[in-house]
């Protein structure tokens, strides 16, 4: 009885009208004109909005509770050390993993990846090992891996993507093999939207004891993740792309790995005890948390996961997915526009070239008009020769933004066509 009420409260839930101008609310620099036309936000998966929970949350934390944590016995210590933590945990139900240990507070997904390939990396990959990365990875994905295989003499190797820029799976299972020692894929791409196959690859992976790290940037502010039922290994994902601030991200990683692996960075807090002779490292997650952390960044994505929560993940994804479809449409329909990325599955993220016109020209007639897309390699350089262009405009969606807001970036769009012809 109660789970088919939950059912029906769930089902109630998806089904009750998106309300985007009350969502648009919680926003307070969605109010801002821009070149004296109102801003139209389509940069989210560059850097998202905050809601003023968010922006409440870090002022409430230095008026009310500053202090550093985990070193004193005094009342505002406790307190922020409190905060710090009850963050950690709600992150850590947000992506349903296991334990609280396995949420290691990080920069942001790029300091996330680096911290695998530098630990887990000099631990487990040796010279004649490969790892496997794919094409479409952004540059926080490929880099830290080049990095490794430079200095343990290494092979990386890339899964190929069709010309809709979806991974080639056959290819991939084809390169597996017991010198492969890490999977780096990820979950959503930043430069064409494709939701990749991740359960699919895991699954693969693990079928050879292969560990698979997921890039989930552009994932976790967009769909519901559940690390257990995905049984990644690692997680990589940045606050500031989900409504959180900026400089807080998290690695998720299974305990078993985490305790195996080394920690990368040394100092005050990681450690159990020190002496000349010799030093011991403190427990997960404390071991890979060196120096006085980003308690406010902590505090802020704590708020954010709340806020995010209580939109509900099923119902930005539907609501999400209805406005991709209708950017992909309408911006689609215009003359001498190419969508690059046009995968079966996809979230958030319209890349797109217009005939005989630069997109940072496109972008530059965009922000006149008050309207904020990205235009360039999107950190995705491979990514751009794949498909044989050097550069794309990229509008990327969030859940407060509207239909209204699309056509205005089309009626953009024919302004450029009309100044260029
Ligand atoms: C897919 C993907 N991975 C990694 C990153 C790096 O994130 P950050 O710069 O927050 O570390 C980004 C940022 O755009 C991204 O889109």
């Amino acid at each position: 009885m109660q789970a088919a009420l939950e059912e029906v409260n769930a089902q109630e839930k998806l089904t009750t009208r998106f309300d985007v101008d009350r969502i648009r609310g919680d926003f307070p620099i969605l109010k801002q004109r821009v070149h004296g036309r109102p801003l139209v936000y389509l940069d989210s998966a560059a850097t998202s909005q905050k809601p003023q929970v968010v922006i409440d949350a870090i002022t409430n934390y230095y008026a009310t509770q500053n202090a550093n944590v985990h070193r004193g016995v005094h009342y505002l210590s406790q307190l922020a050390t409190r905060e710090y933590e009850d963050a950690r945990v709600r992150i850590q139900r947000f992506i349903n993993a296991a334990e609280t240990h396995e949420i290691i507070y990080t920069r942001g997904a790029t300091e996330s990846i680096n911290l695998v390939a530098q630990s887990y990396g000099r631990k487990f990959v040796h010279e004649g090992d490969e790892i496997i990365i794919s094409a479409m990875e952004h540059h926080s994905n490929i880099v830290p891996w080049q990095m490794l295989c430079d200095g343990q003499r290494a092979k990386l190797r890339v899964i190929p993507i069709d010309d809709n820029g979806e991974l080639l799976i056959e290819e991939f299972a084809r390169m597996l093999n017991r010198r492969v020692k890490m999977v780096a894929v990820t979950h959503i791409s930043n430069a064409l939207g494709t939701i990749n196959p991740v359960k699919r690859i895991i699954e693969l992976a693990h079928s050879q004891d292969i560990p698979v790290l997921l890039d989930g940037a552009q994932a976790a502010p967009h769909l519901k993740v559940d690390v257990r039922d995905l049984d990644c290994d690692f997680y990589a994902f940045s606050g500031h792309k989900m409504c959180g601030p900026t400089g807080i991200g998290v690695l998720y990683g299974k305990s078993h790995w985490l305790e195996s692996m080394p920690p990368v960075m040394g100092g005050g807090d990681m450690i159990s005890s020190v002496t000349f002779e010799k030093t011991t490292y403190n427990t997960l997650p404390y071991k890979f948390e060196a120096g006085t952390p980003n308690i406010e960044g902590a505090v802020g994505l704590g708020a954010a996961v709340d806020y995010l929560n209580g939109v509900g993940l099923d119902r930005i994804a539907t609501y999400e997915h209805e406005l991709l479809d209708y950017a992909t449409e309408v911006i689609g329909a215009i003359p001498g526009v190419k969508i690059i990325g046009t995968a079966r599955e996809k979230a958030s993220v319209l890349s797109f070239t217009v005939e005989d016109i630069h997109p940072h020209d496109i972008g530059t007639i965009l922000d006149q008009e008050g309207i904020a897309v990205r235009a360039g390699h999107h950190c995705a350089q491979p990514v751009m020769k794949r498909f044989d262009v050097p550069a794309t405009a990229r509008a990327s969606l969030a859940f407060y933004n509207t239909k209204e807001e699309i056509d205005a970036m089309a009626a953009g769009i024919q302004k450029a066509i009309e100044v260029f012809a």
